[in-house]
């Protein structure tokens, strides 16, 4: 670890965009998104850096794209992961809308997120045409993840979740895009559902790490959506290893919970108060002995 890493909470060092970028050639980067604390702070003993990315749109709030979420929503699960991450960067992903229009918008917006949310970086989409952006939130002090690939607030001018350089013809152009994002500043680039081939192609070919997402081992470094890998999303794509089945123990255990307080048999007594006993008996003993007393009623459920 470089020495530019601070203090997070309870003392510990909290990584920082450069220590990510000191990475490459060194040590694979592991990372995750993450969009809440209780799960940030399980993450973030594993992760060099977490994502709070805007598929929480799709995975948290039931959106069919990335596209209507929205700044505000970005902040308050940005909060919460920082909140309960203490060494792994936090990166924020800006949402649609929120930086395309000029840098100057894009300034205001990437400041307010790392103002209100206390993340050390925040992620973009897109190549050449955020070269500009990039370079002017870098030189006023925000660090910049770049994403290139398949880009998902694009979708509706993309037509598709599709792969993208599976053909030799496209390569050279996201290729550009790479060199762009890195010579603009940006201290690492998402790679997303791009052909191994040109995967690889690229990571050698520039300074800055490459994160994978569907674009193979020959990235840098890895992230994956934390709900897909948990096995906790209904559709996944291709590229996902599930490592959990999260979802089948959700549905059992609330399946549990729901025939026990059909029976009755919860809450038992042990996750039931008494009332306080007091010195000479009194109502409250009686409540007691007489809560004991009673028989659970009849039902005529299951
Ligand atoms: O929003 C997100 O989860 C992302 C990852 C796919 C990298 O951008």
């Amino acid at each position: 670890m470089s020495s530019q890493s601070t203090p997070g909470a309870a003392g510990q060092k909290r990584l920082m965009a450069p220590d990510i970028a000191a990475k490459k050639g060194v040590e694979p980067i592991v990372s995750l998104t993450s969009y809440h604390a209780h799960t940030a702070a399980i993450a973030d003993k594993y992760c060099d850096f977490l994502l709070v990315g805007d598929s929480l749109g799709m995975v948290m709030h039931g959106f069919e794209t990335t596209v209507p979420v929205t700044l505000d929503l970005m902040i308050m699960h940005g909060k919460a992961v920082v909140r309960g991450a203490r060494r792994a960067l936090v990166v924020v992903d800006m949402p649609f809308g929120s930086y395309e229009e000029s840098p100057e918008v894009a300034f205001r917006n990437a400041a307010r997120v790392m103002k209100e949310t206390d993340c050390g970086a925040v992620k973009l989409e897109g190549g050449r045409r955020m070269g500009e952006t990039i370079r002017y939130l870098v030189d006023r002090g925000i660090p910049v993840m770049a994403h290139i690939g398949l880009t998902p607030q694009s979708i509706n001018v993309i037509g598709g979740f599709k792969a993208q350089g599976r053909e030799e013809v496209q390569w050279g152009a996201i290729e550009e895009d790479a060199r762009i994002v890195a010579d603009a500043g940006a201290f690492a680039v998402v790679l997303e559902a791009i052909a191994e081939p040109l995967a690889r192609r690229i990571t050698q070919a520039i300074a800055i790490p490459t994160i994978g997402i569907g674009a193979s081992a020959e990235c840098d470094g890895q992230i994956l959506v934390m709900e897909d890998m948990l096995g906790l999303s209904p559709r996944v794509p291709k590229f996902v290893k599930e490592f959990g089945r999260i979802g089948e123990s959700i549905d059992k255990a609330i399946g549990w919970y729901a025939e026990e307080v059909r029976k009755r048999s919860f809450p038992a007594s042990q996750h039931t108060y008494a009332m306080k006993t007091v010195a000479g008996g009194g109502e409250g003993a009686r409540a007691n002995k007489s809560a004991r007393d009673t028989k659970k009623p009849k039902t005529g459920s299951t």
